[in-house]
């Protein structure tokens, strides 16, 4: 929020929003003459996000089931677009990063979140390696869409360049996943991630255990006395202006 910088009266598209609540940090900024547009491309997300506006009582937003490869506005219809960790689960990014171009002003401003190298996401990884590990899936293709298909920042640079934009900003910003226990981080990523889900569901009761035996070896070291994990991450955050026409 503070790369974007919203000012009030703005108009602000939210584009993969999940339940929405950064973009409703912007809607407080951007006050009653502003208006905060949450979108995802499930509607059941965007039903999530409703309810969680009333939740907070959000009352500047308006709730749109989006595509970010095909953006149901005109052109130059918003100040501001925010899209965190949903870009490069698109399967076009660039065309993606195009229909924001489009959408914004001249001079609007993109922020954008993913995540950086698997590597630095051990939180993420650990369950996919494991399973890779043990034959029960494929190594992923890494231009398929996923969490770290644009970790590298030179080509999301690139990328954000050939769309039209300006690069102001592409920093490294560290997090940290806190749980009380190996327990709670299995329940937390097997509801974050389809691909464990189904592979729970295929697998045989011994296989999850080698499976989740595994994913904890590699989270071991982030394991306290007390049983409750912290586990770095790395993301990195990108602003950019739209260039003018
Ligand atoms: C990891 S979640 C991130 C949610 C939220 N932005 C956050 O940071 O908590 C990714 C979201 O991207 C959405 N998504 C995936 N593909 C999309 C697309 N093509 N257009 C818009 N949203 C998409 C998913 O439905 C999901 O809600």
């Amino acid at each position: 929020m503070t790369l974007l910088a919203p000012v009030p009266g703005e108009t602000v598209l939210e584009l993969a929003a999940g339940p929405g609540d950064t973009g409703f940090l912007a809607a407080a900024v951007l006050g009653s003459a502003g208006l905060l547009l949450s979108s995802d491309v499930a509607p059941e997300m965007v039903d999530a996000a409703r309810r969680r506006a009333d939740e907070l009582g959000v009352e500047n937003v308006e709730f749109r089931v989006e595509d970010a490869s095909a953006i149901d506005l005109p052109d130059d219809a918003v100040d501001g677009v925010i899209c965190r960790f949903g870009i490069m689960l698109v399967p076009d990014p660039e065309r993606a990063l195009s229909e924001i171009a489009r959408v914004l002003r001249p001079q609007g401003r993109a922020v954008l979140a993913v995540w950086a190298s698997s590597d630095a996401n051990d939180w993420m990884t650990a369950a996919g390696r494991s399973a890779v590990e043990l034959g029960f899936i494929e190594p992923p293709d890494p231009r398929a869409p996923g969490p770290f298909r644009l970790a590298d920042p030179d080509e999301l640079r690139q990328l954000v360049i050939g769309a039209g934009f300006r690069v102001e900003t592409l920093e490294d910003v560290g997090v940290l996943w806190r749980v009380p226990s190996l327990d709670q981080w299995w329940a937390t990523t097997r509801d974050l991630s389809q691909m464990l889900t189904t592979l729970v569901e295929r697998l045989a009761t011994e296989d999850v255990k080698a499976l989740r035996d595994g994913a904890e070896r590699r989270l071991a070291k982030y394991v306290a006395a007390d049983e409750s994990l912290e586990v770095p991450g790395l993301a990195r955050a990108l602003l950019a202006v739209r260039a003018p026409s």
